[in-house]
């Protein structure tokens, strides 16, 4: 029996287009489902009191740990206003004081008003967003979202802007 060059090229597009079909559409039995928050841009950070606003004298940071305590970071009150600066003045920020480079931490220059790395010396402005002035470093300091309370003076650590050196994500 002999069949014409139609039904045969009729025969060979429907099988493959089954084979494309049962590709595409049934996948293996007991595949894992994707994680619940994949494609998350709000990670779910505890708020901390770090400090309470009247309480900081400009100039002077204060250390606290955030979001758990192998994340050192400092408050400081700039004593101008800045960008992103909270409080009754605009005026206070925070960052993570662990240079972006390779890690060491960061100590705060007071005369300069600036973080110095004592490791390949980067600089950072804490009064420009933590940005990185000079040195090797060539990410920002990562900052702390803040929140202040003027019913009982207190600024909370909310989250986090930028990675933490040495992570692959800000929450362990
Ligand atoms: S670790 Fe800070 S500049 Fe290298």
């Amino acid at each position: 029996m002999s069949i014409s060059r139609r039904q045969f090229l009729k025969a060979a597009g429907g099988s493959a287009a089954g084979v494309s079909i049962s590709g595409t559409v049934v996948s293996p039995a007991g595949a894992a489902a994707p994680p619940a928050d994949v494609g998350r841009t709000t990670l779910p950070f505890k708020p901390k009191v770090i400090a309470r606003a009247g309480q900081l004298r400009p100039n002077t940071p204060v250390t606290f740990t955030y979001p758990d305590a192998s994340s050192p970071c400092a408050v400081i009150k700039t004593g101008a206003p800045v960008p992103g600066g909270v409080g009754p003045d605009r005026d206070i920020v925070a960052y993570s004081t662990l240079c972006t480079h390779m890690g060491c931490p960061v100590a705060y220059d007071s005369t300069a008003r600036t973080f110095r790395c004592p490791c390949h010396f980067s600089i950072f402005d804490p009064e420009k967003s933590g940005q990185m002035v000079s040195g090797q470093a060539t990410e920002n300091l990562p900052r702390i979202q803040l929140e202040y309370s003027a019913a009982d003076g207190s600024v909370k650590a909310i989250g986090v802007d930028g990675l933490i050196y040495g992570r692959q994500a800000n929450l362990l």
